[in-house]
């Protein structure tokens, strides 16, 4: 407000005699900008935020390859189907997806740490950047993020 003034204070000095000089027009009465639409800066982070590394996704491409190519083509998790039926779940959701149930033939058998590798293999194969730190492996750190299959807007 005090720079709105700052401003009206300056404009008066300008036109000086004429509309200030009236008394009745105050800087009150000067038309106030409208209020900037606020930043969500607390929106959560998504997977197209860099949160895996490419060493990691090396590590789920490996996995890929030993257990789960003899069922899956990398080409199942590109597919619109696939994409549109997780976009927007925690990351969670898809973890334990994958925990609970895969390898269909054995489930329950991967670690944390490969349920974890395998997701961010995924993620690359969407085209999503690998950043400087690797997904951790706690529910809490896995449960930050949602899905989301293209770069964040600006
Ligand atoms: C023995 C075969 C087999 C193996 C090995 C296997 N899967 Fe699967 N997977 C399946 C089947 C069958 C389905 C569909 C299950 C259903 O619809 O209930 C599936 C579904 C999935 C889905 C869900 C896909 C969707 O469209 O929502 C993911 C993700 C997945 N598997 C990941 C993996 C990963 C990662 C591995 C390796 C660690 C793996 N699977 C190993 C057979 C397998």
């Amino acid at each position: 407000m005090a720079k709105i003034l700052r401003s009206a204070a300056a404009l008066c000095a300008l036109a000086l005699v004429t509309a200030c000089s009236s008394g009745s027009q105050g800087p009150a009465e000067m038309p106030v900008p409208p209020a900037e639409v606020p930043v969500d800066d607390t929106a959560d982070p998504t997977t197209a935020d860099g949160i895996f590394t490419a060493a990691q996704a090396d590590r789920g491409e490996a996995l890929f390859r030993s257990t789960c190519s003899e069922c899956h083509d990398s080409a199942d998790w590109t597919e619109t189907g696939f994409k549109g039926r997780w976009e927007d779940q925690s990351v969670y959701q898809l973890w334990y997806y994958v925990n609970e149930r895969m390898p269909y033939d054995d489930p329950w058998s991967l670690s944390r740490q490969q349920t974890t590798d395998v997701l961010t293999y995924i993620f690359r194969l969407n085209g999503l950047p690998a950043g400087n730190t690797e997904l951790a492996t706690d529910d809490d750190s896995i449960d930050d993020y949602w899905i989301a299959w293209s770069p964040s807007l600006p």
